[in-house]
């Protein structure tokens, strides 16, 4: 089903398509982790993909309360956005043989996933809160936060000693 599906006609329709948008990215986010945790060298960076592996299982339930809350089904449905960033991370980093630009691949694949999640977190948050749904905003401002937080880290590890590395 794509974005513009003819079933969806009111904000709330958009509403729940985006969620189940979100459910499905954060559920290949929780099985594309290990694997950049897996490749990952610097201990910093390794340390953090995994915190984030946890903070995602978490994300994944909080979505999950959100459809509760809102009185639908969790389902998820494909989104090739998250999808195309994920193949592409895996393209990019199974080229690299040097561990440190191996690292600086990784960091700039999370990055892009973190910030994709934002968008779509700081949209249902808006329309959540257009709903009359502000229980729900709440739960889902929580997995924005640590979004945040995460690409804050990332955005730390990109401009000091990982790339500096990869650039000796
Ligand atoms: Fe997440
Ligand atoms: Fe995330």
């Amino acid at each position: 089903m794509g974005f513009f599906s003819k079933d969806i006609k009111t904000l709330d329709d958009l509403f729940v398509h985006t969620l189940r948008d979100i459910y499905y990215a954060e559920k290949q986010i929780e099985k594309a982790l290990p694997k950049m945790i897996d490749k990952a060298t610097n201990a910093q960076l390794k340390a953090g993909f995994e915190k984030h592996l946890e903070q995602t299982r978490g994300h994944i339930e909080r979505v999950e309360e959100v459809f509760e809350l809102h009185g639908v089904k969790a389902k998820a449905i494909d989104c090739p956005a998250i999808d195309g960033i994920l193949e592409e991370a895996d393209e990019v980093s199974g080229d690299i043989a040097d561990k440190e630009v191996m690292d600086a691949a990784l960091i700039a694949s999370a990055r892009a996933v973190e910030h994709y999640e934002m968008t779509r977190y700081g949209t249902l948050i808006a329309w959540a809160k257009q709903l009359g749904r502000s229980d729900c905003a709440n739960v889902l401002a929580k997995n924005l936060k640590e979004e945040q937080a995460t690409d804050r880290k990332l955005t730390e590890m990109a401009e000091s000693k990982i790339n500096l590395q990869a650039a000796e």
